[in-house]
């Protein structure tokens, strides 16, 4: 039995030159986990889904637009982030923008993807729930039969509207429940902890869906605390405050908890002031199971290939044991099927065993 957190015994990792780095990390197959497809929305896009749904932006075109990425902290990102999602308007909308996100993960050797998608953002500018759900998940089965992609969509509640809401946008989605395989809790951290949605969790719990939530990126420890002991999760979305607390790093390494982890997006928002000063190394020295993802990568400067290459350029204590480990911990951490995990795990290794340089004389 194949132990998924364990590298290959005899692969000489040390004998990988760092100049094959960039290549290997593209390359390797890897899961994304931490992704809102939202937050995929290129600003050439939302031009174009505006004009096609005759949305008036307040911005005169896409040069203008990109200019107003420059973000202070999380909060005045999900400013410009809603104003962006307001082009969604029809089923096809929803399709095309999750299709560019595949076409972009296909060439960045993404073999499992878990979309988180905000319904709240779109049923409140009166989108029907169908709509949203079933353009995206159209785009997950196009992305399985053309690429070989295993997609699924995991449904967020918005933190900063109430419980209340949340409850009731649960309910909405039953009727497609077969299109989305869990939860999340997104948006405004501060002030909205995680145990404000504590019976929506429980309700999602009893009916047998995937449970995450975003916690430790801007707010405390307290919040990835209470993700795990009140709403029950299963992995801790961001969570790279946990280094404020010894004992909470202890408590993620010995359950094997996984953060899904987005460098660049942290240094977008400030949590982190450069790449180089990210504690990515530090969470994978303690043994927690970290992954890479890019959260909002049409917002912060790139899709998963470039979070990794460019984290990995800025921070020379990681290299290709790291990659390996953090492309390992991304399977690992999935909820795909232990089959295919078994599968990508075995490809992954065979992609680290060829970039091995052959003994001379071998
Ligand atoms: N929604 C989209 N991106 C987010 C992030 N980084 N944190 C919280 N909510 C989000
Ligand atoms: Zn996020």
């Amino acid at each position: 039995m194949t132990d998924l957190t364990q590298p290959p015994p005899h692969l000489p990792f040390e004998a990988i030159a760092r100049e094959r780095l960039p290549a290997l990390l593209r390359a390797m197959p890897k899961a994304e986990l931490h992704l809102h497809i939202e937050g995929s929305l290129e600003p050439e896009l939302i031009f174009r889904l505006a004009q096609r749904n005759g949305v008036a932006l307040p911005y005169p075109n896409v040069e203008a637009l990109r200019a107003a990425y420059a973000f202070t902290d999380l909060q005045s990102f999900l400013d410009i982030y809603y104003a962006g999602a307001s082009v969604l308007r029809h089923e096809s909308d929803f399709f095309d923008m999750a299709w560019a996100y595949f076409e972009r993960a296909a060439a960045d050797g993404v073999v499992h993807a878990e979309l988180f998608f905000d319904p709240q953002t779109h049923t409140a500018r009166g989108v029907p729930m169908r709509d949203v759900v079933v353009g995206l998940s159209h785009a997950c089965a196009r992305a399985h039969a053309e690429f070989g992609i295993s997609a699924s969509l995991i449904l967020c509640f918005l933190r900063h509207l109430s419980e209340e809401e949340a409850l009731a946008t649960l309910e909405e989605a039953l009727p497609y429940r077969e299109h989305f395989i869990g939860v999340g809790l997104d948006s405004s951290e501060r002030g909205h902890p995680p145990e404000k949605f504590a019976r929506v969790f429980a309700r999602a719990r009893e009916l047998g869906l995937h449970l995450v939530a975003h916690a430790g990126e801007e707010g405390p420890p307290a919040y990835i605390e209470s993700a795990l002991d009140v709403l029950q999760v299963e992995r801790i979305d961001h969570g790279v405050r946990c280094t404020d607390s010894p004992a909470l790093m202890a408590r993620l390494a010995r359950l094997r908890m996984p953060l899904t982890v987005c460098p660049l997006s942290n240094v977008k928002l400030c949590v982190f002031p450069t790449l180089s000063a990210h504690n990515l190394p530090q969470l994978l020295e303690a043994g927690i199971c970290a992954t890479v993802n890019s959260d909002d990568p049409a917002y912060f400067g790139g899709y998963v290939g470039d979070n990794y290459v460019q984290t990995f350029a800025a921070l020379p204590q990681l290299g290709a044991r790291q990659a390996w480990q953090l492309a390992a911990n991304s399977i690992e951490a999935s909820f795909a099927r232990p089959a295919d995990k078994l599968r990508w795990r075995q490809a992954l290794d065979d992609c680290f065993a060829r970039a091995v340089p052959s003994q001379p004389g071998a």
